[in-house]
């Protein structure tokens, strides 16, 4: 068997267990602020948590000044840390904490756009003369047939969701079967006189690109959280600072669904973002920074968050694979909870990895529903054994390991300009009997967004008492990442069996493996694997409460699997 390449033996995001926290509903520091959200110091107290979970590192979405009105994408100043969450000093303890534990940080860098209170902004929209002035993409716009004042082209806002609500609403004027319009993603400025560019909500101004002095400003934001001792960014939007600057028009998606799909779906994007000429560009741009003298031996890395094709996404791969990855959304964007298409999308994610790249899997983030809302509770604990015993780095959404679900947010309540991701953003609950389930000491009415009451049974100390709870799943999936060397440093193979439903794929190492099989039906299933070098095995983990002990099976013999059952298959 082949040996690992120096990168793999080096690289800590090999066998990185990435811990999602979303800080806003995460947990709140009782001591100092009982204000309704979570908070920076919440965070540090629960790193043992975290920890017993297997994960060795730490996302934590935006957590940076901000109004607030995209969740903390909108931010006003990336140096500094939201008052209500706490200080900078408070994640340098966060920072110092986790690497005491040998536990890395990574945290979101917004590169495209900012919120339209920051001071670049303030500054841009005041005058055609500041030094600031194309530091936003503005433009006069262009008369329409009847004379009247239009945007500059087509392009549409990502935030068009609601106008699907609007419609339904008869807030909209629109000819039956019509398409329902997206929204512009360019707002008119009074102040300016010009419009500017949006892509996302109008809150939010897109950045510049192509100016030399944002590309620089942007170079030096992300030299300060590595100066801080930050481990990694996750790279937020990464495909839309590539834009082509000539404006020309979107053209049609003919594959628009009506009323299924966001009505910014009705145009392919070729120009409005995904632009390759200047998207590599500028991506290159940023890694560089990461190759400085000051941070090469820092092992500091990118995940680039981008919805696009496939063969596009192969090009940003191929860009600096040792340093920076896009998201793996196949599974999580593409295609459902099945097993003959989760075999197809997991082998061939594999075999477009360019050689020094680092594979990443993910079953959720802040942006979609949960886990097990999705795809039901049995599934989800099956689909935590398929991920996290896979390669590379593996990311787990706080709440996915207590099997939470999306929760109720009434539209008073409501905190996303989109309308819709709010409920797979409620708190963490952590105690059954506490109020508001142990997250914070506020009145429930003042909390961020409200618990989810349904979910209160799913509490942390609840599940800790239940030796057959999801937690107990993920804690006993980390118990054995941690002894067994195969699945720290192995390397994906996959495997066939004898059905279509049943997903093998093995980790190898110095000639041994470590199997893993996952029945994606509702039906229990006896199957052969086919190409396992494994002749007998021990089956150490289900996903499933069903067997008590570790099981010896012989694998010239089928392998019965309860529905929805995943196995792990030690030598
Ligand atoms: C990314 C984030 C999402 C945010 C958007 C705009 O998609 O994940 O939450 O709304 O970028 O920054």
């Amino acid at each position: 068997m082949k040996t690992m390449s120096s990168s793999q033996k080096t690289s800590f995001w090999h066998n990185a267990i990435i811990y999602q926290v979303y800080p806003w509903t995460f947990f709140e520091d009782p001591d100092r602020r009982p204000l309704g959200n979570g908070s920076i110091r919440g965070i540090t107290q629960k790193l043992n948590y975290i920890q017993s979970l297997g994960a060795n590192a730490l996302w934590v979405s935006p957590f940076f000044a901000s109004p607030m009105i995209d969740g903390g994408y909108d931010v006003t100043d990336y140096t500094q840390v939201h008052p209500l969450l706490g200080t900078i000093e408070d994640v340098d303890e966060l920072i110092a904490k986790l690497h005491e534990r040998g536990m890395k940080l990574m945290i979101d860098f917004i590169p495209n756009h900012t919120s339209d209170r920051h001071p670049w902004f303030v500054q841009s929209r005041a005058s055609k003369r500041t030094v600031k002035k194309d530091w936003y993409i503005w433009h006069n716009g262009r008369r329409g047939v009847d004379g009247s004042l239009q945007p500059p082209n087509n392009w549409a806002r990502v935030f068009s969701l609601p106008q699907l609500e609007r419609r339904k609403a008869g807030l909209l004027d629109l000819p039956e079967g019509a398409y329902t319009p997206p929204l512009s993603a360019w707002e008119f400025d009074g102040q300016r006189n010009q419009f500017y560019l949006a892509s996302f909500s109008d809150a939010q101004p897109d950045l510049n690109w192509s100016n030399v002095g944002v590309r620089k400003a942007m170079k030096d934001q992300l030299r300060f959280w590595l100066d801080r001792g930050v481990d990694g960014f996750r790279i937020d939007a990464a495909n839309h600072i590539g834009k082509n600057m000539e404006l020309p028009d979107e053209e049609p998606d003919t594959s628009y669904q009506e009323g299924v799909d966001n009505p910014y779906d009705q145009l392919r994007r070729h120009n409005s973002c995904d632009y390759p000429e200047t998207l590599h560009h500028y991506l290159d741009e940023l890694t560089d920074v990461l190759k400085e003298p000051a941070y090469r031996e820092r092992d500091a890395r990118f995940i680039y968050e981008a919805y696009m094709e496939e063969n596009d996404l192969d090009y940003l791969n191929r860009l600096c694979p040792e340093k920076a990855t896009t998201f793996n959304f196949g599974a999580l964007d593409r295609i459902s909870w099945s097993g003959l298409p989760r075999k197809l999308q997991l082998d061939s994610y594999y075999s477009r990895l360019p050689k020094k790249s680092i594979a990443n899997h993910v079953n959720g983030n802040h942006d979609k529903d949960r886990l097990a809302s999705r795809i039901g509770d049995d599934a989800a604990r099956a689909a935590a054994v398929f991920t996290l015993c896979l390669s590379g780095m593996r990311f787990i959404y706080n709440g996915e390991e207590l099997n939470l679900r999306n929760g109720y947010v009434s539209t008073a309540r409501r905190q996303d300009p989109n309308g819709l991701r709010d409920p797979e953003r409620t708190p963490i609950p952590w105690h059954d009997t506490r109020k508001n389930a142990g997250f914070s000491t506020a009145p429930a009415h003042e909390l961020y967004l409200p618990i989810n009451k349904n979910d209160i049974i799913r509490a942390v100390n609840v599940q800790l008492r239940q030796s057959t709870s999801p937690l107990r799943l993920y804690q006993a999936i980390g118990e054995l990442m941690k002894e067994n060397t195969i699945l720290q440093c192995g390397k994906f193979a996959s495997r066939t069996t004898n059905d279509h439903d049943v997903v093998a794929y093995a980790r190898e190492y110095q000639g041994f493996e470590v199997l893993v099989l996952t029945n994606f039906s509702d039906t229990t299933k006896e199957a052969m694997v086919d190409n396992t070098t494994l002749q007998q095995g021990n089956i150490v983990l289900s996903s499933l409460p069903v067997h008590e002990s570790i099981r010896r099976i012989d694998l010239s013999k089928p392998v019965r699997l309860e529905p929805y059952e995943a196995i792990v298959i030690t030598a």
